[in-house]
């Protein structure tokens, strides 16, 4: 009876995952549990394994169970842009989707990653409009925010990676939408950016992104996209140099928020999660 009662209770809210494996560490479920507390939303948000190479099955029995929507993470991105029936612009640019809503019988696909970037960059005072930009990576994690970052109209963005011709691909890729260039990893110039963005995936890896000396110089913002102790020696070695230097702690909460918008409607203030996160050590 009390399983059953649960049960029911469970089936009358709406029900959202993470999927992604591994999934374990993800921080999205407490994130959506604080936004849902804070608007007064009823919702369930959990996370979900999912085996590699059942990603569509799992997914599918998800939304034909009820779930109202996901967020996708590593490593099935872009299974869930060929998953959905319909995906925005910057998911198809980004060749990736970090978010699946059900609208009526279709499961529409976002990518909200540059978007959070972006919004947490303003947050923090970064203007990038008419800023001279230096994105450091070209896998995934680069071009899902490459779209976002040119709308913000920079004066120029400039793509450098370990393997040149990875740059070069999305260069030419995101050509038409704004001033985009690659350039091999040493050709990057001393006092040439004022904003340094580090999309390698060196710091979840237990590395430091090595790059030419003064490069991070004061006056430069330097962000990592990735958060929590493994982003620690790139920003302390950013600070050290003089920069001005985040985390993507940020990111992660922005791109959440911008999900539960297009979930639920409204923008879930973030400044608070974000103090309650920091302060459990991410
Ligand atoms: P993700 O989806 O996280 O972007 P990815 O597609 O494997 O992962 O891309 C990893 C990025 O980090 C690539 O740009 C990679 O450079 P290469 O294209 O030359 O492989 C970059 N990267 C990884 N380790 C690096 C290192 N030690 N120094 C510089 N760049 C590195």
């Amino acid at each position: 009876m009390a399983a059953f009662r649960s049960a029911a209770r469970l089936a009358s809210v709406d029900r959202y995952v993470v999927i992604g494996n591994p999934v374990a560490h993800s921080l999205s479920p407490d994130i959506h549990a604080r936004f849902a507390e804070s608007t007064g939303e009823r919702l369930h948000y959990d996370r979900l394994l999912v085996p590699r190479g059942e990603f569509e099955a799992q997914v599918r029995r998800f939304f034909a169970e009820g779930g109202r929507g996901a967020n996708v993470t590593l490593p099935f991105k872009e299974d869930a842009l060929r998953f959905a029936d319909r995906a925005s612009e910057r998911a198809r640019l980004a060749g990736a989707a970090n978010f699946l809503a059900r609208r009526g019988d279709a499961i529409e696909a976002d990518n909200t990653d540059g978007a959070g970037l972006v919004a947490d960059l303003a947050r923090q005072g970064v203007k990038l409009d008419g800023a001279r930009v230096l994105l450091v990576g070209a896998g995934g994690a680069a071009r899902g925010v490459i779209a976002p970052l040119l709308d913000a109209r920079p004066l120029q963005l400039e793509i450098a990676n370990r393997t040149a011709s990875r740059a070069e691909a999305l260069a030419t890729r995101f050509a038409a939408l704004g001033a985009i260039r690659a350039l091999p990893l040493e050709a990057i110039r001393a006092g040439g950016y004022d904003v340094v963005i580090n999309a390698t995936s060196t710091s979840t890896h237990g590395e430091v992104l090595a790059l030419p000396q003064d490069v991070l110089a004061p006056g430069v913002f330097a962000y990592d996209m990735a958060y929590g102790p493994s982003a620690r020696p790139f920003v302390e070695r950013a600070r050290a140099a003089g920069a001005t230097a985040s985390d993507g702690l940020g990111m992660l909460v922005a791109q959440a928020a911008e999900s539960f918008m297009q979930w639920r409607g409204m923008r879930p203030p973030t400044e608070a999660v974000l103090a309650a996160l920091r302060a459990r050590g991410a």
